[in-house]
């Protein structure tokens, strides 16, 4: 299904929002690469919401941690990953990371990401949105994060969920140059 040519190690984070499958798709398609996943409080919260079970999303990870775990190996920049993404992404931690306010492990790690010039894919997820969720969005682009919110597309055809997140799911994956077919890519327009 993906062709990759070497293993990768990411970072990848869930927090409080609605979505949270989105996280376990996400992680079901690296494959072989490391991850090390920071589930939020507030994410175990919205799985129980969501029916998405935390043990089985958290048994696909390689190692797990919590966002107290501010004495773990990912807090320090001198720990090499090659990217890290927040799938998905509540406007708290949107917040919080777009101001450098470093209060629990997934903000550190992030915060690190971005000062050592890393990839930080950002799913930001809520609507409407609010003028600061905006403002932080772009304060986080110029800081030179991806930000992929999952946001609807028709013109591939979707007939149910599992494609609408495949979807979502494609467009993290393509913000990190990594092949997949998880949802048909625009081939231009037919002219037979
Ligand atoms: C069922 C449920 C759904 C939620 N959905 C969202 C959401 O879509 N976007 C958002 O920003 N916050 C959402 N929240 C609120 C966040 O969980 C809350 O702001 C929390 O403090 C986020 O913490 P975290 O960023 O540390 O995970 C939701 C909360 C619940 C209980």
């Amino acid at each position: 299904m993906f062709a990759w040519l070497v293993n990768m190690k990411f970072i990848v984070a869930v927090t409080g929002t609605s979505g949270v499958v989105l996280c376990k798709r996400f992680l079901e398609c690296l494959g072989e690469h490391a991850t090390y996943l920071i589930v939020s409080d507030a994410a175990y919260k919205v799985a129980e919401y969501e029916n998405v079970d935390m043990a089985e999303l958290k048994n696909l990870a390689g190692r797990v941690y919590g966002e107290d775990d501010l004495d773990a190996d990912i807090a320090s920049s001198s720990n090499l990953v090659d990217a890290m993404v927040v799938v998905p992404c509540s406007m708290k931690t949107l917040s919080a990371v777009a101001n450098g306010f470093c209060g629990n492990l997934i903000t550190r790690a992030a915060e690190n990401i971005l000062k050592t010039g890393k990839k930080l894919v950002v799913v930001p997820r809520d609507t409407p949105l609010s003028l600061a969720a905006i403002e932080n969005m772009k304060k986080l682009k110029l800081a030179g994060a991806l930000i992929v919110p999952p946001n609807m597309a028709y013109y591939y055809g979707p007939v149910t969920l599992d494609d609408v997140t495949d979807f979502f799911v494609g467009k993290v994956l393509d913000a990190l140059d990594l092949e997949h077919n998880l949802y048909s890519r625009w081939a231009g327009e037919d002219e037979s």
